[in-house]
C-alpha cells in the first residue's frame, strides 16, 4: 500500500505524527516516521523545559535533531510549543515573577525559539491549553501574571519574530461543540476582531474509542467559517488495554470519523497523530489501564485504524 502521506497528500491534507528524538535510533520507529508521515511534531523537545532547563542557556540540540530528520524526510514542521503552562523549567516555575518580568521573559522566549526556527517550522502551537473545561481560562502561571492578554501578546510577538508562520491556538477537549470549544471560539472571534494574527485552530484529539463527538465536523467548520485554518494536531483514540479484535474494529471506525471530519472542511489542513506506535505512546502513562490508542500496535504492525485511516483518505 502507499504510505499515509501520499494518500493525504492527494486529498490537499498532511498526515503527521509527533516523534521523540530518543526513539529514533529505533530502526522500525524510524522508519516509519520517515516514510508515513508528511509533517511532524516534536513530542517534547521544543517545549520550554527541554529547551531552557537552566535561564538563559538554551540546548538546542534535541530540537534540531527534530528538523534535521523532517527535512531529510521532506516533511514540514509543526512547532509546539511557546506558551504553555506545563513542562516549564522549575527556574520559571518556581520562580515567583512580577507581571512585567514574566511579559519580559515570554517575550525573550518567542524571540529566541521561534527566531530559531524561523523558515523551518510551518506552524506554531503558540499557545497550548489556554482554557478550563467551562469555557474560562486556565488559571495558569501567565494568566495570573498577565490576564487574558498574554494570548493576543503572544500571538503578536510571534508574527513578529516569524511573519511567515502560521499560528495557532491548540488545546483539548475541543473536539466537539461543548462549553470549552465554545470559550475558544468566543476568543478566536474577539482577537480577528482585533487585528491579533491569529490563524488557526489546533485541535488534539486525545479521545477515547466510542467516544468521538458527534459534532466535530460542525465544530471543524465554525472555525473554518470565521477565516481560520484548523489542524487535528494531536490525535490518539485510547481504551481499556488488552485490545482485542471488537475494540480495534471500534477505533477503526473511530479514525475514518476523525479523518472524515477533517476532510469535510477544506480549511481543515491536516491530522497528525500523537505518536508512531502503541510502544512509544504517552497514554498508558498518564490514562491508567488504557492504551493501544495509535495506528501501529508496539510490533510495529500497522493496525486496522491503520486500514480504516487509508480508506478514508
Ligand atoms: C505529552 C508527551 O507526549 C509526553 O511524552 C510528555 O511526558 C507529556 O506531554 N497535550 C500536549 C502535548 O499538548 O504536548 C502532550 O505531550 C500531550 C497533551
Amino acid at each position: 500500500a502507499d504510505p499515509l502521506r501520499q494518500v493525504a497528500a492527494r486529498q490537499g491534507i498532511h498526515f503527521g505524527s509527533a516523534i521523540a528524538n530518543q526513539h529514533l535510533s529505533v530502526p522500525q520507529y524510524r522508519q516509519i516516521a520517515g516514510e508515513q508521515f508528511s509533517a511532524v511534531t516534536a513530542e517534547n523537545e521544543m517545549k520550554w523545559e527541554s529547551l531552557e532547563g537552566r535561564r538563559g542557556q538554551y540546548n538546542w540540540g534535541p530540537a534540531d535533531s527534530i528538523i534535521d530528520f523532517a527535512e531529510q524526510n521532506d516533511q514540514i514542521v509543526r512547532g509546539h510549543t511557546l506558551v504553555w503552562h506545563s513542562q516549564l523549567p522549575s527556574w520559571l516555575n518556581d520562580g515567583s515573577f512580577s507581571g512585567s518580568q514574566l511579559q519580559g521573559i515570554m517575550d525573550d522566549h518567542i524571540e529566541a525559539v521561534a527566531g530559531r526556527y524561523a523558515g523551518d517550522v510551518y506552524a506554531w502551537d503558540v499557545v497550548n491549553e489556554p482554557f478550563n473545561e467551562d469555557g474560562t481560562f486556565r488559571d495558569s502561571i501567565w494568566y495570573r501574571g498577565l490576564g487574558q492578554d498574554y494570548i493576543a501578546d503572544a500571538l503578536r510577538k510571534a508574527h513578529e519574530v516569524d511573519p511567515n508562520a502560521e499560528l495557532y491556538i491548540n488545546d483539548y477537549n475541543v473536539a466537539g461543540i461543548n462549553s470549552k470549544s465554545d470559550g475558544l471560539y468566543d476568543l478566536a472571534v474577539r482577537l480577528l476582531d482585533e487585528g491579533v494574527p491569529l490563524h488557526g485552530i489546533g485541535i488534539q484529539s486525545h479521545l477515547v474509542s466510542g467516544q468521538v463527538p458527534s459534532s466535530m465536523r460542525q465544530n471543524i467548520q465554525r472555525f473554518a467559517d470565521l477565516g481560520l485554518d484548523v489542524a487535528i494536531t494531536e490525535l490518539d483514540i485510547r481504551m481499556q488495554t488488552p485490545s482485542d479484535a471488537s475494540k480495534l474494529r471500534q477505533q477503526a471506525d473511530d479514525y475514518t470519523t476523525v479523518v472524515n471530519a477533517c476532510l469535510a472542511v477544506p480549511r481543515c489542513i491536516g491530522v497528525t497523530v500523537w505518536g508512531v506506535d502503541d510502544g512509544h505512546s504517552w497514554v498508558p502513562d498518564v490514562f491508567d489501564g488504557q492504551g493501544a490508542a495509535l495506528l501501529y500496535d508496539a510490533q510495529y504492525q500497522p493496525k486496522p485504524a491503520w486500514d480504516a485511516v487509508y480508506a478514508a483518505l
